[in-house]
């Protein structure tokens, strides 16, 4: 098979043509997927009109799967291995825990000691317009460093935190932070990462960072916010308009991402993700 792929952007991403996902693929078929993923750091597979059954099939592909002990409240009760990501409001009218979920520029799992590989987004509904997502290339940005700026930071570690979000758990009132920071301590990760299997050093950093260990908060956010800033300069971006049956996948360890709120939050907006377990990495940090 010779894949079929159309770049997505100047700073990463291509979309594979021609390739129905919940089809039967060979290793060698799927090992040219997988160079891609690689090479390219996101891939988009459009009209993919499959089952929940199918995008975790797919996903396994890619490796183990998370079932998000860490994010209990946001997975599917039948398929643990499905994060959902909806402003779609519970049974009993109440909002959705997960409408503001990836609102912050953040690769995903960070806060816990196996980040991400990858994950797989797969487009259920979608606003008319708006409710794209950002994704930054964290080669680009590192490799764009002055050497300065990459000696001061090779040996930094980033505090990340989990669920920086203001809800409430409605069963227990215990608002969602307090929550998410009892499951997951804060976790120190390097702030220079050297990707596993391409052997690229990437900015790992984001907004989920609270500060460097060994530094206060006071200290750590001017430089957080500028390797932020720095990172998602529009060269180093491509932003996803999504449709229905889009299927995105990402490699969380060389990039980052943040899902916009540029829509009308009274119409539907509903992904649904798997993550892909990575190596691990980090130490949990108990004064985090
Ligand atoms: C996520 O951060 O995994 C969700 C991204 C999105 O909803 O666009």
């Amino acid at each position: 098979m010779s894949l079929k792929l159309r770049r997505l952007s100047y700073a990463l991403g291509a979309e594979v043509c021609g390739i129905d996902v919940s089809r039967p693929m060979t290793e060698a078929a799927f090992g040219e997927i997988y160079r891609a993923f690689l090479a390219h750091g996101i891939l988009l597979f459009r009209d993919q009109a499959i089952t929940r059954e199918q995008h975790i099939e797919f996903s396994r592909r890619f490796g183990e799967l998370d079932r998000h002990d860490a994010l209990p409240r946001d997975r599917h009760p039948d398929h643990p291995e499905l994060l959902m990501v909806t402003n779609e409001p519970k049974p009993d009218g109440s909002p959705s825990d997960s409408r503001y979920t990836g609102r912050q520029w953040h690769s995903d799992m960070s806060f816990t000691m196996e980040p991400a590989l990858g994950s797989l987004l797969r487009c259920i509904a979608v606003p008319e317009v708006g409710g794209d997502t950002l994704f930054a290339n964290m080669y680009m940005a590192y490799d764009a460093l002055s050497e300065g700026m990459k000696k001061l930071i090779a040996g930094l570690h980033g505090i990340h935190l989990s669920g920086t979000r203001k809800i409430a758990n409605t069963e227990t009132g215990i608002p969602r932070a307090e929550e998410q920071k009892r499951i997951n301590p804060p976790v120190a990760q390097p702030v220079v990462r050297v990707h596993p299997e391409t052997g690229r050093k990437a900015l790992y950093i984001g907004e989920k960072v609270r500060r460097f260990d060994g530094m206060t908060e006071e200290e750590s956010k001017p430089l957080i916010d500028y390797l932020v800033r720095h990172a998602t300069r529009p060269e180093f971006v491509y932003r996803q308009h999504w449709r229905k049956n889009d299927v995105l996948v990402w490699d969380n360890r060389c990039t980052m991402h943040q899902a916009l709120g540029d829509f009308d939050e009274t119409r539907l907006r509903h992904m649904e993700r798997t993550t892909v377990l990575g190596t691990p990495s980090g130490y949990v940090v108990a004064n985090g």
